[in-house]
């Protein structure tokens, strides 16, 4: 009866688990074992739900369950798994009762929504995208037509003026700082426009490579160690060449900028690699240098964030758009004192020819 009952559960096509009143796991079905990360139920069994599936800040779903004595519908869960892959899942309880309808614990339905719940971040991310494009370039219409008309005004109070020194040299001053708003304004209507992919075949290992040539001098100058760590699957690339190189010079400039006298260690390590699990193109920039503040981490990507003297904080905005253009993703992995990890996702289409 025991191994019809098994042989049944993990027929199901849905994550299953079973939990008694202790919130202890009684069983696990195959599909709920394949989620979870693990390849049989032997170390899950007798061990409790918040140590498989951790509460991460939030109530368990089957704890919620016990502790109402209530089922609960596609409660949405973010979850760690044993291979450490971040989860999305909807969680779906009932109660069970015996024969004298006590409750004896619970059982729950998971369904993986981790690819929906990114896709429709994706989707979200796009849209947000574009009204920032669009309020940037409004902005930049709104900041070049008056500063055409001062620009004009001093230039003109410089010519009524030129026979006093010490007026010039602050006009000078003036035209100096106007120019630097224009040069922002300039960047910020290019900003705007969501980059137009024009796509052809290209050698993606050459174009990093021609990066890092780029530079090298500098790097030994300031003793970067590099290495580059390539696959030679995922040579020929169909993408935009021009703007892929723009995402790859401002992940290495921001690299090549993140040591300071506190880094013990200055590498920075790119690897290129296919994801045959999901048919990705991985690309992973890692530096050993100052790290982000967590803080700081949510604003990077927000245009115009720079902790740098003379940055315009539009770097990695810039990557995020041409990277999304590409419908591939860009996450990022910092740890203050440690290091800093870019890694881009670009959906695969790798041309083995
Ligand atoms: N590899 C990195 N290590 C540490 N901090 C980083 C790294 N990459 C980016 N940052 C942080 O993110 C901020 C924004 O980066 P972004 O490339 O957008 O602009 P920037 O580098 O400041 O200016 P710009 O790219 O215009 O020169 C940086 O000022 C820095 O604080
Ligand atoms: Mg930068």
């Amino acid at each position: 009866m025991d191994s019809l009952y098994q042989t049944i559960l993990n027929s199901l096509s849905s994550a299953m688990i079973t939990v008694d009143v202790k919130g202890r796991i009684i069983s696990a079905n195959i599909p709920a074992l394949r989620i979870l990360g693990y390849d049989n139920d032997k170390n899950i069994i007798g061990k409790h739900i918040d140590e498989i599936i951790p509460a991460n800040g939030s109530v368990n779903p089957f704890i919620e369950s016990i502790n109402k004595k209530k089922p609960l519908k596609r409660k949405e869960f973010t979850v760690i798994n044993k291979k450490g892959e971040k989860l999305y899942l909807g969680i779906t309880t009932s109660l069970i009762e015996d024969a004298k309808y006590d409750f004896t614990g619970v059982i729950g339905l998971m369904t993986d929504l981790t690819k929906i719940k990114n896709m429709q971040d994706k989707l979200k991310q796009k849209e947000n995208l574009a009204i920032l494009g669009e309020m940037t370039a409004v902005m930049a219409h709104e900041i070049k037509n008056p500063l055409t008309g001062i620009k004009f005004g001093i230039e003109y109070l410089k010519t009524i003026l030129e026979d006093n020194q010490d007026a010039v040299e602050s006009i000078e001053l003036i035209l100096n700082e106007i120019k630097q708003l224009e040069r922002i304004a300039r960047d910020m209507t290019s900003f705007a426009r969501m980059p137009n992919i024009s796509s052809e075949k290209f050698n993606l290992v050459q174009l990093i490579e021609d990066k890092i040539k780029i530079h090298r001098s500098e790097m030994k100058e300031k003793k970067i160690n590099i290495n580059f760590n390539k696959c030679s699957d995922c040579i020929n690339y169909y993408g935009d060449p021009y703007l892929l190189s723009e995402v790859f010079n401002n992940l290495l400039r921001n690299s090549i900028e993140s040591f300071d006298n506190s880094c013990n260690k200055k590498d920075i390590n790119i690897e290129i690699r296919f994801n045959d699990d999901n048919d990705t193109c991985l690309i992973i920039v890692k530096d050993t240098g100052i790290g982000i503040k967590e803080d700081n981490q949510k604003k990077i990507f927000i245009p115009f964030f720079t902790t740098k003297r003379g940055g315009t904080g539009l770097g990695l905005p810039t990557v995020q758009r041409i990277v999304i253009a590409h419908n591939g993703a860009l996450t990022l992995n910092s740890k203050l004192g440690k290091g800093t990890t870019f890694i881009i996702e670009l959906p695969s289409i790798v041309c083995n020819e």
